[in-house]
């Protein structure tokens, strides 16, 4: 079960799109195969499979998905290339805010511009989601070796959400440089935010830590500044889902309180998130759609309501931390510092 076993969160499979069910763990272990195009978007939107790098390769798993559809229904390749494209648009739509799963699709669909018959492009859609899926692990890797540097020895590291192997197709990006600092010095301990109100930390972040051994203790989300002032946190690394030029990083909902105290405690706040995350495309965060979820998330546990039946709820599933409490964004290209605006865009030319 642990991650030590090297299961991948995602993985192309006999013409299937392997996956872990996110919305039962730690509950249950379960791989479901996902077969058509539109079930890939029912797992997006349910979260069966979220994390913005795994939803990235999720909708690359897609278009390949469709081009096998595509390929039993037409023999033309304008009606093939043509469903594709369709479904990609649909891929995209399953949730707005993470844009590794743009880019992912978009990559996918420029395959298309290509020449070559409805097989080889078939053929190709399949070769390139699995490139894309084993590369994912190798950023990840890469982006840990570079944050490692910036834990210090013996640190106690909070981070929030999951952004680990669940959340892209293995290692993981913030658990990632976690992993690379641990397997430097085991003395390292983590915090984990519960993440209300899904619960990623509580589910998913302290299972994956604590499978691998690492020392770690769940916190709820309320908690982050009675730590920091007691000087019980030493850095704050989480995962983004989508960057803009400027650095402004999207992340889990409750991202941007933990930056505000990091700041007002003299904590670094850090992002690890590959090159895919950032939207050179928007100047500034204020660009970024927020992915509004359901009532029900709020108003109930478990099945059981928790509030009063008739209060009203907003439920935006994520939030967006203004470059400025950012010490720094640990990609696969290094560390980028402020002014990111200047470093970003080096990242990109270089
Ligand atoms: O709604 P989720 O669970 O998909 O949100 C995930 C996060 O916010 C992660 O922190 C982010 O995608 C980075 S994952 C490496």
């Amino acid at each position: 079960m642990a991650f030590k076993s090297k299961i991948k969160t995602i993985e192309w499979v006999d013409n299937v799109s392997r996956m872990i069910d996110q919305t039962i763990l730690p509950k249950e272990f379960k791989l479901v195969d996902i077969k058509t195009a539109d079930e890939m978007y029912d797992a997006i939107k349910t979260m069966i499979v979220r994390g913005a790098p795994a939803i990235g390769i999720a909708g690359a798993h897609g278009v390949a998905l469709a081009a096998l559809e595509a390929g039993k229904k037409y023999t033309d390749i304008e009606s093939f290339k043509n469903y594709i494209t369709e479904k990609g648009k649909y891929l995209k739509s399953s949730r707005p805010t993470a844009v590794n799963l743009m880019w992912a699709v978009d990559k996918q669909l420029e395959i298309l511009n290509g020449g070559g018959s409805i097989t080889d492009l078939t053929e190709k859609l399949i070769k390139n989601a699995v490139v894309m899926e084993n590369e994912d692990i190798e950023i990840n890797k890469r982006m840990g070796d570079y944050g490692a540097e910036i834990v210090p020895k013996g640190a106690t590291i909070l981070t929030h959400c999951n952004a680990g192997a669940l959340a892209t197709v293995g290692y993981g990006t913030a658990l990632g440089v976690i992993r690379s600092a641990y397997a430097k010095d085991p003395t390292i301990k983590v915090f984990a935010d519960e993440t209300r109100p899904r619960q990623q930390g509580a589910r998913l972040t302290t299972w994956e830590l604590t499978e691998d051994g690492i020392d770690t203790t769940l916190i709820t989300d309320g908690m982050c500044s009675y730590f920091m002032k007691k000087k019980m946190i030493d850095v704050v690394i989480t995962g983004a889902d989508r960057i803009a030029a400027n650095g402004d990083a999207a992340n889990k909902i409750g991202t941007y309180t933990v930056a505000i105290s990091a700041k007002y405690h003299n904590v670094p706040f850090y992002i690890a998130a590959p090159l895919s995350t950032i939207d050179t495309s928007i100047a500034s965060g204020d660009e970024i759609k927020i992915e509004e979820r359901n009532r029900e998330e709020v108003t109930h546990i478990n099945g059981d309501w928790i509030c009063a039946e008739k209060v009203n709820i907003i439920n935006p599933g994520f939030d967006v931390t203004p470059n400025e409490l950012i010490a720094g964004i640990i990609t696969e290209k290094g560390i980028l510092r402020p002014p990111f605006k200047e470093s970003i865009k080096k990242a990109f030319e270089g």
